[in-house]
């Protein structure tokens, strides 16, 4: 492919080039309305009447009928040859070409074919629609009128083996071209083709510039798949597309553009007044995506399902678009709908509200992480102001963080200190937090995962047991010093036990005297840390006076009960994960490979709670 413009480099200096800026470098532009105007660079003329239109990219003088695109506008502008002004404004914009390059004009006539087949196809299957009362029907009992039917293209496939197949055939198309495009499969013993698209519901899927790409299509009941896409083809590549994005291109002003997860999202919210919603296509969303919706949207929302798989998928692509630099809002629909659900049931109004109630990325995990924690169980309330405070942490500006961590506080009634301290970390007060990351066995490492982030109430005889430990390590050297050879600060879950855990190991560490601590100076130690009371004094006031005589026995007994207990922690999460990966429908290598990885883990830590027991 190499020396050649291909269509691709085309339609990517079609794409990352503004008219109006590149109109702008050779004329004064005026807005009017929807348009800019200004005197024509054709002709001679004293009042201005060569029209820019922004949205569809197209220029006009209805003084001397010069009109066309960027490419045509460069080529008279400058004189060049068509070759030579796509090369122009490719320098202009960044997109590389290699020497001596041509146009490859053959990939460019197969293109052309295979588009024209899809749009003929896209009329076929539509025509089936119209006279099909059973879809028709779906399409009424779903809220979709005639003129979004319209709008969309949309089509029905009939329940057959070969309709489209002879239909297409019939047109004169060739086998080859038609299995090019996805729309039929050789069999499976070579016999012959099938059509691939049967008995379903049929969006056309179609680019900017108005071509068909692709097809979607869904059943018309429970049977699955529920969707089914054309394969990438030449003129087909998901991962650079949206659904949707026609429409856009011809209606929306580009001040926002919302993404959503589903076909008949976009449509439900076309179909009630929000005609610049877009969504993926079944697959996950890419950084090229994010560039369309950038180029599409000023504003760009995310209104993915409210369902466990949309929330993940909302925080994945809300970390992908904000690489790319942009600040997406998030629209937060009642849990259980999807938008077509929402808008359906409740409106427009009732969408424009969330609109307006949208969330931005750090309000949205706040959202996220309240729901996942009980705020009411101390446990959680920690757990819940670790993970904010590594969000928090991740904020560039000290303003903006300061003003979330008094949201927070605002929110949750956590106090102010306590976040702050979680978020700001090593810095805040760093004389007595640096010592606390050692392990208790000289190992160092990062505290990254110092609370796990799984909600977690401790067994009670967990609790008691790293109590006692703690206890123990208090009221004498010697057991603190056989502790640590079995325990690390981290093994520890309890808060307020972990908490102290480090505090002892900073004053058996820094003194090397010391046989025993004393209360008051750990109390002292303590200070500023959000503590429940409660657990502190039955550690610190509790007497060694019971424990029973053989305390190194004891010790190796309750050192065996937390790491049961933290193996059996480790299993709750693997296991969640497992749940939640075969819940989504998320099907990357990287996921399939984690979901290997995770399944040795659960035997692995099966097998090491079998030799506890
Ligand atoms: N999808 C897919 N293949 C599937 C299921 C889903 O490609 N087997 C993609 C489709 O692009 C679909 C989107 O994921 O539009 C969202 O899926 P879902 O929410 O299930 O579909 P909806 O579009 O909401 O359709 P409906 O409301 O009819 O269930
Ligand atoms: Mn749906």
């Amino acid at each position: 492919m190499s020396g050649m413009i291909n269509d691709d480099i085309i339609e990517k200096v079609n794409d990352s080039s503004d008219l109006v800026d590149i109109v702008s470098k050779y004329l004064s532009l005026k807005r009017t309305g929807g348009n800019y105007v200004g005197l024509c660079p054709f002709h001679n003329e004293k009042t201005p009447s060569f029209t820019v239109s922004k949205t569809k990219q197209l220029f006009h003088c209805f003084g001397c009928g010069e009109g066309g695109d960027a490419i045509s506008f460069i080529m008279k502008m400058e004189n060049l040859s068509f070759i030579d002004a796509v090369k122009f404004l490719a320098r202009e914009q960044g997109i590389p070409l290699e020497e001596g390059s041509s146009i490859d004009k053959e990939l460019i006539s197969q293109k052309e074919k295979i588009y024209e087949i899809n749009r003929e196809a896209a009329r076929f299957y539509y025509y089936n629609l119209i006279n099909n009362e059973k879809t028709l029907k779906y399409l009424k009992d779903r809220n979709i009128n005639r003129k979004t039917l319209n709008r969309f293209g949309l089509g029905y496939a009939v329940d057959s083996w070969n309709s489209i197949y002879r239909y297409l055939q019939g047109k004169g198309y060739s086998v080859e071209d038609i299995e090019k495009a996805g729309l039929i499969a050789r069999r499976r013993d070579g016999s012959g083709y099938y059509d691939k698209f049967r008995n379903r519901l049929m969006f056309p899927i179609i680019d900017t510039r108005g071509r068909v790409i692709g097809f979607g299509g869904r059943v018309l009941d429970d049977s699955m798949p529920k969707y089914l896409n054309t394969q990438d083809t030449i003129v087909f590549t998901k991962g650079n597309n949206l659904y949707g994005l026609n429409l856009i291109k011809d209606h929306s002003n580009r001040e926002r553009i919302i993404l959503v997860e589903g076909y008949m999202d976009v449509i439900a919210l076309f179909g009630n007044g929000i005609d610049y919603g877009v969504a993926g296509l079944g697959t996950a969303f890419t950084p090229n995506q994010v560039k369309l919706l950038k180029r599409y949207g000023k504003e760009i929302y995310i209104c993915y399902d409210s369902d466990t798989a949309g929330i993940k998928a909302t925080m994945k692509t809300l970390k992908l678009i904000r690489k790319e630099g942009v600040e997406p809002k998030i629209i937060v629909l009642p849990s259980g709908k999807d938008p077509d659900d929402f808008i359906n049931e409740y409106g427009l109004k009732e969408f424009q509200k969330l609109l307006d109630e949208s969330l931005n990325h750090i309000e949205y995990e706040i959202y996220i992480y309240k729901k996942k924690y009980d705020l009411s169980d101390v446990e959680d309330k920690i757990k819940f102001t670790k993970e904010i405070a590594k969000t928090l942490r991740g904020l560039k500006s000290p303003i903006e963080k300061d003003v979330y961590i008094d949201k927070v506080s605002m929110d949750t009634g956590i106090s102010r200190e306590a976040i702050q301290k979680e978020v700001l970390g090593k810095k805040f007060n760093s004389s007595t937090t640096i010592r606390r990351d050692k392990y208790i066995n000289g190992k160092y490492r990062d505290n990254k995962n110092e609370i796990k982030p799984i909600k977690t109430v401790l067994e009670p005889a967990h609790l008691t047991a790293e109590k006692t430990l703690v206890k123990m390590m208090i009221k004498n050297r010697n057991y603190y010093n056989i502790i640590k050879e079995h325990l690390t600060m981290e093994d520890f879950f309890n808060y307020e036990c972990r908490t102290l855990v480090g505090i002892i190991c900073d004053e058996y560490g820094n003194n090397q005297e010391l046989v025993e601590l004393d209360s008051s100076n750990l109390l002292e130690d303590l200070k500023g840390y959000e503590m429940d009371v409660n657990i502190l004094g039955q550690i610190i006031d509790g007497n060694t006076e019971f424990l029973p005589e053989d305390r190194i026995k004891l010790i190796d007994d309750l050192v065996k009960t937390i790491k049961y207990y933290n193996l059996k922690i480790e299993r709750e999460r693997v296991t969640k994960r497992i749940q939640e990966i075969e819940s989504s429908r998320d099907s990357e290598e990287g996921v399939v490979e984690e979901f290997k990885l995770l399944c040795l883990k659960l035997t692995e830590l099966d097998k090491k709670l079998k030799s506890h027991i």
